[in-house]
């Protein structure tokens, strides 16, 4: 199937070699990190979430961490957006703002700042994107309350998460890592965020259950294609991640 989005800049390139060639511009905790990508799983990963919700405008990215993602859909939708990623940590930011000097990218950039209280001003942005931070963040609702102040009417929002709180295994690993283990990963159940978003005068959300890799990607991608409802309900309570989209009024 042709691909309907393709990479510019690091088109046939390897992006983890370019910054191993570079390792002393990068915090060591960004190798922890990647330690199971490669650039082919990152780029399946981006083209799936741009597949699902066709990025475009004034992004933000809120809990973008060393942002390869932001980096990767840059580069991808490079005619159509322009990215901000933020993120608590600043050497995260700081390795991130790195890689981008490094590829000589010009619409994304990293911004050490907190996603639950912003300075941008009201309806600044035409997108907001949450990808797998919702989990990590101290108050769930603080920072989708902020994303939607700095949402524009029309605008849309993105939340990706692989803590899906709607698969009751989640939930129990959640309550468990709690109780007994140091590391804690919050719980997000789409179904809370989706009433959320609806009391804040978002649209037109959809969810969908979702798996990190090709099989899954290309599945979902050809049930689309021959207009095949796909299993989505029955999906997401064994699934442990999954995607949302909404439009805010
Ligand atoms: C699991 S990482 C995900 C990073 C990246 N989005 C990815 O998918 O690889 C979660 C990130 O959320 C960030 N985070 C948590 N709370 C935040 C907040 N209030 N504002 C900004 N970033 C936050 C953390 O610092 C961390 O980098």
């Amino acid at each position: 199937m042709e691909k309907k989005y393709k990479l510019n800049v690091l088109e046939g390139k390897d992006i983890f070699d370019i910054i191993r060639n570079n390792r002393n511009l990068i915090d060591e905790y960004f190798w922890e990190y990647y330690e199971n990508f490669t650039t082919k799983r990152l780029r399946t990963y981006v083209e799936d979430i741009c597949d699902f919700f066709n990025p475009s405008g004034n992004v933000l990215s809120i809990g973008c961490g060393h942002g390869l993602n932001e980096i990767l859909m840059s580069d991808m939708c490079q005619e159509v957006i322009n990215i901000k990623g933020i993120d608590l940590v600043e050497f995260k930011i700081k390795s991130m703002n790195e890689i981008i000097d490094l590829l000589g990218l010009e619409n994304v950039v990293g911004i050490h700042a907190d996603g639950m209280k912003m300075d941008f001003s009201d309806e600044f942005f035409d997108t907001i994107i949450i990808i797998e931070s919702l989990s990590h963040a101290d108050n769930q609702h603080q920072m989708l309350k902020e994303a939607a102040r700095v949402l524009k009417k029309k605008g849309a929002v993105f939340v990706l998460d692989f803590n899906n709180g709607a698969n009751p295994r989640i939930w129990i690993r959640s309550w468990k890592q709690r109780h007994f283990e140091e590391t804690i990963e919050n719980i997000v159940n789409p179904y809370f965020i989706r009433n959320r978003l609806l009391k804040m005068g978002f649209k037109d959300i959809v969810i969908e259950p979702y798996r990190h890799g090709r099989s899954f990607g290309h599945l979902r991608r050809m049930m689309l294609s021959k207009n095949m409802e796909l299993p989505s309900k029955l999906y997401l309570f064994v699934s442990k991640g999954f995607m949302l989209k909404g439009r805010k009024y």
